[in-house]
């Protein structure tokens, strides 16, 4: 099992099973089942959180699923903390690690929260850097799997900017063998490195990574049309990248050409008028806030079995979801 949680493949192998956790974790807290309710494996455990960025959905998802773990979440904002200014972040790890059952880590530079990792001696989840994204790619194949539990021959396209999103959400298709077709303008394809992975990952499963710069060939017959912000955070200097994202708008003219039965998801924030258009964000196929919800179910399962796997494993045979 995995340590750290830095890229949504570090938990290759048990992925599938910690999406069946947090979809069933989730279905049973929601009816009071009470051996969800009284899960706590994070009893006495503070969770520490450090951003250098902004974040409404990972903070609010975090806080609030450590507290329903048992635990005690604590906030810690760049500005009000030593690293970056006077500490290092091996320092900061080691120092963290003598109070903390876990840490996640929202950054800017990818390199920071492996680092972190490295000096950490208890888990540390990567909650956004400028390459990855893992909790958003968990939560978002819970959401797809969700929609659609027979997911087979599934297509998911993604149009946008080859960014830490698409890296963690073809990785994260690739690992569940469902077929995924993205679309970004030329200068903008996610890394190489991340595409090579991704293409391992789905030769071993059955499945294909497709890269296109056309919009319409992504979104051809799709049942999962997703797209992302066109300038990321820590991206605000390049203010004219948005001009090369002429025609790669998620809007009603280019779903006209997916299934019949498309969804519509983003990681969120939106920019409207962007990325997307308010039809297409407001539609009744647009499953964006069912897929900001499962942030915090998907995470709660990330983290119970990183903290305490005995305990998640546990929780597993007892929902019965075949362990
Ligand atoms: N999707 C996401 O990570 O949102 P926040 O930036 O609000 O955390
Ligand atoms: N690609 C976006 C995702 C925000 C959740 C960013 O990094 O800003």
């Amino acid at each position: 099992m995995a340590e750290h949680l830095l890229a949504i493949d570090d938990v290759k192998e048990d992925f599938n099973d910690i999406l069946k956790w947090a979809i069933e974790f989730k279905r049973m807290w929601k009816s009071a089942d009470e051996i969800a309710t009284n899960f706590h494996p994070l009893a006495d455990l503070a969770i520490g959180s450090i951003y250098e960025k902004p974040s409404t959905r990972t903070r609010v998802s975090f806080e609030v699923g450590i507290n329903r773990l048992g635990g005690y979440p604590l906030t810690l904002l760049k500005n009000d903390i030593q690293l970056g200014k006077s500490e290092t972040v091996a320092d900061t790890a080691n120092v963290l690690s003598r109070f903390l059952g876990a840490i996640t880590y929202r950054c800017f530079a990818h390199s920071d929260v492996a680092e972190l990792a490295a000096n950490s001696s208890v888990p540390v989840i990567n909650a956004l850097s400028d390459k990855h994204h893992p909790c958003q790619a968990a939560a978002d194949l819970m959401t797809i799997i969700e929609q659609f539990p027979d997911n087979d021959g599934l297509k998911v396209a993604y149009i946008g900017d080859g960014n830490n999103v698409l890296h963690d959400l073809m990785l994260a298709c690739a690992m569940l063998g469902i077929k995924i077709h993205y679309a970004c303008p030329k200068g903008y394809e996610p890394s190489s490195d991340i595409i090579e992975r991704a293409e391992e990952h789905a030769r071993e499963n059955g499945s294909q990574v497709i890269g296109t710069n056309e919009p319409l060939e992504a979104v051809a017959n799709a049942d999962v049309i997703y797209t992302d912000v066109f300038v990321s955070m820590g991206e605000e200097g390049l203010k004219d990248k948005i001009n090369d994202f002429e025609g790669f708008q998620v809007n009603s003219e280019l779903v006209d050409n997916a299934s019949n039965d498309w969804k519509f998801m983003h990681c969120l924030p939106a920019h409207r008028g962007d990325e997307v258009t308010d039809d297409i964000m407001d539609h009744q196929n647009s499953i964006v806030f069912d897929q900001a919800e499962n942030r915090m179910w998907a995470q709660m399962s990330l983290l119970s079995y990183l903290v305490d796997y005995p305990a998640w494993s546990a929780m597993g045979e007892m929902m019965g979801i075949g362990f």
